[in-house]
């Protein structure tokens, strides 16, 4: 079976999303950052401050790359992997795309005080997080499904994921 990928800005839940549904599908489950830490032996900060923004993208399309060969899994990516097109070409070559939506208010609320995600550290992460969303959302719209992910419980989400996946896969 094609895997499932999820895509999405920070906070928008696809680690947690995606854990569940791969239970519930009884898949694999793959976090594209945990697995370049894995790879580095280092945090995603040390990774940006080490060799900086594009040497850490350059690790992940790696990792993209490798996973997207593989099937029956459910693929949670970093907030960035969709800005490649090569990463969206591989993702999509054996894969099922669905972008997680949520409202930089969510965004915010979602991922305030957490220090580990380098892009955010700024004086005023609102102000980020509203620019790098506008930025992005033409990239995560190439997805073949869309969910809205405010003001819903992870359950639902992965409910509907499946669903759609049923639908394409059978
Ligand atoms: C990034 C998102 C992060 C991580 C890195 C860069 C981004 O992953 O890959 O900090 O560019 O949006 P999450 O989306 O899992 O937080």
């Amino acid at each position: 079976m094609k895997n499932i990928v999820l895509i999405g800005f920070m906070g928008a839940g696809k680690s947690r999303i995606g854990k569940l549904l791969a239970k519930k599908l009884g898949y694999k489950f793959v976090d594209t950052d945990e697995q370049i830490k894995l790879k580095e032996g280092k945090s995603i900060s040390e990774i940006f401050k080490d060799i900086g923004e594009q040497g850490f993208r350059d690790i992940e399309s790696q990792v993209v790359a490798h996973f997207s060969q593989m099937s029956n899994l459910v693929i949670s990516t970093g907030g960035g992997v969709p800005l490649r097109k090569t990463n969206m070409d591989n993702l999509r070559s054996n894969g099922l795309i669905v972008f997680l939506s949520a409202t930089p208010q969510t965004v915010y609320e979602r991922v305030k005080g957490n220090t580990k995600r380098p892009l955010l550290q700024t004086e005023d992460p609102f102000a980020t997080i509203c620019k790098l969303i506008k930025e992005r959302t033409p990239y995560y719209s190439e997805a073949d499904l869309t969910v809205e992910t405010d003001c819903r419980s992870p359950l639902e989400v992965v409910q509907e994921i499946v669903k759609f996946a049923k639908l394409i896969n059978r």
